[in-house]
């Protein structure tokens, strides 16, 4: 039956039909809020290019996550900037390191929370790169042991779960066993397993200093145009005993999160990247776009396609205009 019987536009008269017939809600339980910790104390100093965000030392830290609990947010994931960087990012798995002590800060601040952190060298390495470099190589091996530390020693510091980033292959089951082996069978791995080598991870790399001092991540990370080869790398990352998996950027990659959702039965995670919330910003300022309706119209696409986690820095107004 179509037009005249058929009419769309009777459910979409007034406000309470429409509230009656939305299929996709955005909840606080969705969102987890990335973090940025520095060294220091009484630093609470804004990153210029993504507007709203902040890098805290881990005293102010304390504050953020007791008002990221009091917006009902159940989670952050946690980036630590080292004082120092050398070629291995020894700072990276260092017992009393920036994120370790960032992890037992907020822990003991609001034991409820869940922190993530994100396992990676980028931050650590003085090169910039997620792994191990020699002369103009990542490699791969070397790399997962050091990741595989890295995991272990968030774990000890107390993170609820651990988020590899770096997209080595076969860092899942290093991580898995060495947590393992470690007595923390029981922390659950959320992997970065559709990572794309992405131009909107730039004012990221500002925030936490780790723009790669050569070339660029194309050999680990995926290339845009390979869909097919971002749902293998999901299976491997299942295969080799992930938790949960994470499609990376968000928005432009809407086709392999709702791909994920229909192949594995895994919670799924979508990180709306810095440069997707940055150009929202940017535009608002210039008056050309509403900030608040954007950002709650990419959140809505980002669950409607398949993400039970949403990764974002507006986690905090989102949450708020929730009520
Ligand atoms: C570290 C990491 C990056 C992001 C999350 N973890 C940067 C990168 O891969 O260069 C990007 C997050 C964002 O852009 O918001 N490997
Ligand atoms: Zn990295």
């Amino acid at each position: 039956m179509s037009f005249p019987i058929t009419r769309m536009r009777r459910l979409r008269q007034n406000d309470t039909l429409r509230r009656m017939v939305r299929e996709t809600r955005v909840c606080r339980d969705d969102l987890v809020l990335p973090l940025f910790v520095v060294e220091g104390s009484g630093v609470r100093e804004p990153v210029a290019s993504l507007p709203g965000v902040f890098r805290h030392s881990v005293d102010m830290l304390v504050n953020e996550v007791k008002e990221v609990r009091d917006l009902g947010i159940p989670a952050v994931i946690l980036f630590g900037i080292p004082g120092e960087k050398d070629a291995r990012g020894s700072g990276a798995d260092a017992a009393d390191g920036i994120v370790q002590r960032a992890v037992e800060a907020s822990k003991a601040a609001e034991p409820d929370l869940c922190v993530i952190t994100d396992v990676c060298l980028c931050e650590y390495t003085d090169h910039g790169h997620c792994g191990i470099v020699e002369g103009l190589d990542v490699l791969n091996d070397p790399s997962v042991q050091r990741l595989a530390a890295i995991a272990l020693s968030h774990a000890r510091a107390g993170a609820d779960v651990v988020a590899p980033s770096d997209m080595m292959d076969g860092r899942v089951a290093a991580i898995r066993e060495t947590l393992d082996q470690g007595g923390f069978e029981g922390v659950p791995i959320l992997s970065y397993a559709a990572k794309f080598a992405s131009a909107y991870y730039a004012p990221f790399r500002d925030a936490a200093e780790s723009t790669p001092e050569f070339g660029d991540r194309r050999s680990y990370q995926l290339d845009p145009p390979n869909g097919r080869e971002a749902l293998r790398e999901m299976r491997l990352d299942l295969e080799e005993g992930a938790d949960a998996l994470m499609v990376k950027p968000a928005l432009l990659y809407l086709d392999l999160l709702s791909a994920a959702r229909r192949e594995f039965d895994v919670p799924l995670a979508a990180y709306h990247v810095s440069g997707e919330y940055a150009m929202i910003q940017a535009a608002a300022e210039r008056g050309w776009i509403d900030a608040e309706r954007a950002m709650d119209e990419a959140m809505v696409a980002i669950k409607r396609a398949g993400a039970d986690m949403i990764l974002t820095y507006a986690a905090k107004d989102v949450a708020a205009r929730l009520g």
